[in-house]
């Protein structure tokens, strides 16, 4: 279970929103996590408090200066128990739900968000454990990916999504997408709802939602169902609701 997060950020602002809204907000409010903010710009020295300087060697942009970064780390070390350091980075091991479902489950999480063109490599080998990226596109800095690696970990926390088992039946957790949903009003611009979740038949409407999923994930993202073979409730319920169901996804062409 995760108690804490430490941001390492020249833009703490950036997380305001994240800090105070939606589910991140309320569970950060409610002290199932803490998160703390730290500026490396507190701890650099000179008037300036200058955070980067210009690449030896030439070339475009900026590198962020490697001692304000290793004391701001000190700083963020020295309080509480020890964990590793993880930054934020394209160069980094892609973020997928495996990946989230271990990171929950450690007890302190330390985040460092990079800007300009880099982080001084001295710093990347002496002080930074692992990297993490959200993806194969560049940012213009590691706070957006830090959120989203935040969102994603806090909300598997206990008590943090309303339902308990909400985030059994989220994508990816069975290697594939999620189904279809839909809110009132039955009918919305002559689309209406599929019977089946009108119906009151609680295992037949899971059942369809499986066959949901497995038909939209084989559109869509078929690379996820190449790993592993379907379960066999998968396949029952494919078999019930597939292509003659006709309550098959729009988009999944299947039909
Ligand atoms: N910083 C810039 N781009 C990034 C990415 N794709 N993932 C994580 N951090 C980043």
């Amino acid at each position: 279970m995760l108690r804490r997060i430490d941001v390492i950020t020249l833009f703490p602002e950036w997380l305001e929103g994240f800090k105070a809204l939606g589910l991140t907000g309320r569970a950060l409010a409610e002290g199932r996590v803490a998160l703390k903010c730290w500026n490396p710009r507190d701890f650099a020295p000179g008037v300036h408090r200058s955070v980067d300087d210009r690449p030896y060697g030439g070339g475009p942009g900026m590198v962020m200066r490697p001692e304000p970064l290793a004391l701001c780390l000190d700083a963020v070390l020295a309080e509480d128990e020890p964990a590793a350091v993880a930054c934020l980075s394209p160069q980094g091991r892609v973020v997928d739900q495996a990946a989230v479902g271990e990171l929950a489950q450690r007890p302190r999480l330390i985040l460092v968000c990079g800007r300009y063109e880099g982080i001084d490599e001295r710093v990347m080998e002496t002080r930074i454990d692992e990297e993490w990226s959200i993806g194969d596109y560049v940012l213009s800095g590691g706070e957006p990916a830090a959120a989203v690696l935040m969102d994603a970990v806090i909300r598997l926390q206990p008590g943090v999504l309303g339902h308990q088992d909400s985030a059994a039946e989220d994508s990816f957790v069975d290697a594939r997408l999620d189904c279809p949903h839909y809110t009132r009003p039955e009918s919305w611009r002559g689309q209406t709802v599929p019977d089946v979740l009108l119906s009151g038949d609680h295992a037949r409407i899971q059942r369809w939602r499986t066959a949901q999923a497995v038909l939209r994930t084989a559109r869509r993202r078929p690379d996820l169902l190449a790993d592993r073979p379907l379960s066999a409730t998968e396949r029952a319920a494919v078999a019930e609701f597939g292509l003659a169901g006709g309550a098959i996804d729009d988009e999944s062409g299947l039909k």
